[in-house]
């Protein structure tokens, strides 16, 4: 660890088998060691209250603490989490065994920070059984206070679903066909608050007893993987927030994919600087193909999420394990030994990590906004809508590639933020939106900002209840009409790989039959039921400007939308990102200094116009700077040179 220039230990998160042996009775002796050990040589350690995975003897003696699926089958230990988040049992000895951790290390010497459970919702969310149940009336009782307002909430004079007493009231189990969509959202609510309680009740025992700061990590891995958890309203819970990223081996365009998640968990922490807690030196285990990173990858990999705001980065794992369900996982210590790429990377790493530590605590610049609300993606990814392709995080991915490309750093918010010093705000699918949001991004557009808005956003509210007038009706999407200018009276969903012809390019998945009602119109569809309907509006409103795409665009139609709105917006794209498509760039700031960090995905080098010291090698740039193919640079901007990203005032 010492050769890597380790400084910092995720420790015992899966221990709890080992630390009770039986219930309280405790055996700390070998944590003593370790924790004794990595202090006398200087590493830190982020010590695990090990609350994740209860032994096996627990989910004997408590075999209802163990959660249950949505046809009422339930799991047992042998894999691991294998808890039920609201058994009073599995609360009650996470508790204790919290205590028992915190009392014994609060003081002790390498104790840096508490890493609270383990990437909670993880394997085992939601849970339908009988503690859920109980617990899931009561949250619905604090929310709507009387079942008229539930009935009212979640449409059950539809289907006959009508609700005279609470108990009738189930976790949306199996059932013959689709379960009522606001009652299968307020579950992904209340299942995300019901484990936040398990998070707060833990983070409380620790506090109470040590005042370093506390986290657990998200899992933001992969855009694909489902969240069951909503990290936004978490992270108000977390001392500094923490992510678990895996690259999807097989995307071609991972590194983009690894940017938007960076973004995301920036996002979380509020633009906070944040840790990387972990990602894989090279393969994964739980991919079909599990593809080991190209040499070079892991270090780029590690740049990317230190330039978009991580102000550290561990790994999953140390030593790859001999034995269990994750051997052909890597770790940084691979089977093979030192005397390996991996290993020599991972020195490599530890060298240049403490070279860039100057930029800990500065901030990433970002002159435009993505919002993405945990409702919204719920709500969309829903059952029984008008298309299996309209998936929020897809719209997100390719909106965030489409700035991505263009080289526009991105911060990710909520419709209800403060986005007043964004240049541009792009919400794709921004589906469910609260009256406050869409009242917010009116006020940001009517105060001078250029907001894009995709198609199925604004359309229904929290209650997943279309946004209309009951009697008069007056078009998709009832959130944003005028603000838009444009009135949708008809979804057209494409066929799978149908193309719609627009004015320019084309659109996929999804094309409207409408009018503007104020919008200039930008292209329209050409072709089919939609013709001559428009496809990309553009609409002015106070001060600003309001861009509707009602399809998802290609490339060709893109470049006829993304010069307007860079021009609305007063973004101008940097010279690099039309000369050097693969050269990632993200400016860091503390205030007195600023830094690019520039991290080439491409096979050829690439040349960057910058005034500085690149750190990495410690020389100056002289003006310009080549960006090795594969490589990565890091740059203190002399004082003179312009943030490659600027910030509105
Ligand atoms: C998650 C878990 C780790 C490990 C890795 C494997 O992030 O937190 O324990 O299983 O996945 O990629």
């Amino acid at each position: 660890m010492r050769e890597a220039g380790v400084n910092l230990v995720s420790l015992g998160i899966f221990s709890w088998a080992l630390l009770e042996p039986e219930e309280g009775r405790y055996e700390f002796g070998w944590l003593d060691e370790v924790m004794d050990l990595l202090h006398a040589n200087g590493i830190a350690v982020d010590l695990a209250n090990a609350s994740a995975s209860p032994p096996p003897w627990f989910t004997v003696r408590y075999p209802d603490s163990a959660p249950v699926d949505a046809d009422g089958v339930r799991q047992t230990h042998g894999s691991r989490q294998a808890f039920a988040a609201c058994s009073p049992d599995y609360r009650r000895a996470a508790a204790a065994l919290t205590t028992a951790i915190a009392e014994r290390y609060a003081q002790h010497p390498a104790l840096a920070m508490w890493h609270v459970h383990n990437e909670y919702g993880c394997h085992n969310q939601p849970d339908f059984g009988p503690h859920a149940e109980r617990a899931f009336r009561e949250w619905l009782g604090r929310r709507y206070e009387s079942l008229e307002a539930l009935n009212d909430a979640w449409g059950t004079a539809f289907w006959s679903q009508h609700y005279y007493d609470w108990s009738e009231i189930m976790p949306p189990r199996r059932s013959g066909a689709h379960v009522n969509p606001s009652q299968q959202l307020d579950f992904a609510r209340f299942s995300s608050d019901a484990l936040l309680e398990c998070f707060e009740a833990e983070a409380a025992i620790i506090r109470a007893r040590s005042d370093k700061p506390v986290t657990t990590n998200f899992m933001g891995h992969g855009m694909g993987l489902h969240a069951p958890v909503d990290y936004w309203r978490w992270a108000q819970s977390m001392d500094l927030v923490s992510n678990d990223h895996y690259l999807i081996a097989e995307d071609p365009r991972n590194h983009q994919d690894l940017a938007l998640v960076a973004d995301l968990t920036r996002g979380w922490a509020d633009n906070s600087p944040w840790l990387l807690m972990e990602h894989s030196t090279s393969a994964v285990n739980w991919q079909p193909r599990n593809i080991a990173k190209a040499p070079g990858q892991m270090l780029r990999n590690s740049f990317q999420h230190l330039a978009r705001g991580a102000d550290g980065i561990l790994f999953f794992q140390w030593r790859a394990s001999r034995a269990g369900a994750e051997k052909y996982h890597s770790g940084m210590v691979p089977h093979a030994g030192r005397d390996t790429k991996v290993w020599r990377e991972v020195v490599e790493l530890g060298a240049a990590l403490e070279k860039a530590s100057e930029l800990a605590g500065s901030r990433v610049v970002a002159p435009a906004a993505l919002v993405f609300d945990t409702d919204a993606r719920w709500g969309a990814e829903l059952d029984s809508h008008p298309s299996v392709e309209a998936q929020p995080v897809r719209e997100l991915r390719e909106w965030h590639d489409a700035l991505y490309r263009a080289g526009i750093t991105t911060d990710l918010r909520q419709s209800t933020d403060d986005l007043s010093s964004y240049r541009l705000v792009v919400a794709p699918m921004l589906y469910a939106v609260t009256a406050d949001g869409a009242a917010n991004l009116r006020r940001y557009v009517e105060g001078g900002g250029t907001l894009l808005l995709s198609y199925f956003s604004g359309i229904v509210d929290e209650h997943d209840r279309i946004i209309m007038d009951p009697v008069e009706g007056g078009g998709y999407p009832g959130a944003f009409r005028e603000l838009l200018g444009v009135e949708i009276e008809e979804f057209f969903p494409l066929r799978a790989g149908e193309a719609v012809a627009l004015t320019a390019g084309s659109g996929a998945r999804w094309s409207e039959l409408g009018r503007p009602t104020t919008a200039e119109v930008i292209s329209r569809y050409e072709a089919g039921p939609t013709a001559g309907s428009p496809a990309m509006t553009r609409n002015l409103a106070g001060e600003g400007h309001a861009y509707y795409v009602g399809t998802a665009p290609d490339e060709e139609a893109l470049r006829s939308l993304l010069p307007r709105v860079f021009a609305d917006a007063g973004l101008e794209r940097p010279a690099h990102s039309s000369e050097f498509p693969d050269l990632e760039v993200v400016t860091r700031s503390s205030g007195e200094a600023s830094w690019i960090v520039a991290i080439n995905h491409g096979e050829a080098d690439a040349r960057l116009d910058v005034d500085g010291t690149e750190l990495l090698s410690g020389t100056p740039t002289h003006g310009e700077l080549t960006v090795p193919a594969g490589g990565v640079v890091v740059v203190r901007l002399s004082s003179e040179a312009t943030p490659v990203a600027e910030p509105l005032a």
